[in-house]
């Protein structure tokens, strides 16, 4: 009998304070809300909710302080174990947003708790996978990273915001099975990583232009030659490259997925990738523990891939982020 998957996700989490406004306030200026609204978010709470409502059993660690005990209780509420969450002296981290009336928005974030130093825990021995971001500290997402890898469980790292120039040179690609990205990411940490050795050299790769982003994630594949690399694209859908996965070329052989139709049109894309992340996390612990092994093939990967753009699809169409990830069980409605 094999256990049930765990995930765990070490990241951040927020007070969200959406504040109405008609323009974006400017330097010097005052000016009203007409609305103000108190959510739940940052990416680390984001995705093990969405692990969550994919069906997945997700364990976040992550900080608050008194002011934002509140958020790990909504996490709660969704079904991810929070017990080893920390509360701690800082305050929470914060998001100030300005919603304009024409979508526009300007963000203040303050990160508090999220950098505050936890005691370093073993990871659990049922944990099977690994599911980071970058709005903590780094140092504390690599401790988790290796002690990951040397456990032999599934890492998949979402590297957004952006690290540093130095902190992806030294990155240890080795210990990460997935990396996630979205397409602007993908050329940025391209461009830094390249620049690492200029060893390369890179001939133009004619098969597989007419998908977009193609080339540059397989110049990024080339980077880190041992982690699976998802690069999502917006409204295009998603993009993967496996390294096991080479056409009688030896190229990476695409697995793209075509963005999810949506009969009610974009409404808000934030928490797209978030929603995709997390349920890219859930498909492969669902699959793991069906088949008893981490070794996919592309039929597979194509299944959980197919979820994720589903989901992500439900998600663009309804307001908010943490709020408009769907449920497992509303996403399978739109597949049969
Ligand atoms: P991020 O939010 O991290 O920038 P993307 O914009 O690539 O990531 O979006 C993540 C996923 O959300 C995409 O792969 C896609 O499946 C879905 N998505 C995003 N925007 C749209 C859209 N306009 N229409 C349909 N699906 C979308
Ligand atoms: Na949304």
């Amino acid at each position: 009998m094999v256990n049930v998957p765990r995930c765990l996700v070490r990241g951040s989490i927020n007070v969200d304070e959406y504040f109405d406004v008609k323009d974006i306030a400017r330097p010097g200026e005052t000016i009203s809300s007409h609305g103000l609204a108190k959510r739940a978010g940052g990416k680390g709470a984001n995705q093990a909710v969405a692990v969550a409502k994919a069906g997945g059993q997700a364990d976040f660690v992550g900080a608050v302080g008194e002011d934002g005990l509140w958020t790990l209780d909504h996490l709660s509420e969704h079904g991810v174990n929070i017990a080893g969450s920390e509360r701690v002296s800082e305050l929470t981290g914060r998001a100030l947003i300005q919603v304009a009336e024409d979508g526009e928005n300007s963000i203040i974030l303050f990160k508090g708790a999220n950098y505050a130093k936890l005691p370093k825990k073993p990871i659990h021995p049922l944990t099977t996978h690994l599911l980071l971001q970058n709005e903590i500290s780094l140092d504390e997402s690599l401790f988790y990273l290796s002690e990951a890898a040397s456990l032999s469980l599934v890492t998949i790292f979402n590297p957004s915001p952006m690290p540093t120039t130095e902190e992806l040179k030294s990155f240890p690609w080795y210990q990460l099975t997935w990396l996630i990205v979205n397409e602007g990411e993908a050329a940025d940490m391209y461009r830094i990583l390249i620049s690492r050795t200029n060893a390369e050299q890179e001939t133009d790769v004619q098969a597989y232009t007419e998908i977009p982003a193609y080339s540059i994630t397989r110049k990024l594949l080339s980077q880190m030659p041992t982690t699976n690399v998802v690069c999502t694209l917006g409204g295009r859908g998603v993009l993967a490259l496996l390294p096991s996965l080479r056409d009688s070329g030896g190229l990476p052989e695409p697995i793209y997925l075509p963005a999810a139709k949506l009969d009610k049109g974009v409404v808000d894309t934030t928490g797209a990738g978030d929603c995709f992340a997390g349920y890219m996390a859930a498909g492969l612990m669902n699959l793991q523990q069906e088949k008893g092994t981490k070794l996919l093939s592309k039929q597979d990967v194509i299944a959980v891939m197919t979820r994720c753009v589903q989901a992500a699809g439900l998600c663009v169409q309804k307001p908010g982020a943490m709020a408009s990830i769907p449920l497992g069980t509303e996403v399978d409605i739109e597949t049969v």
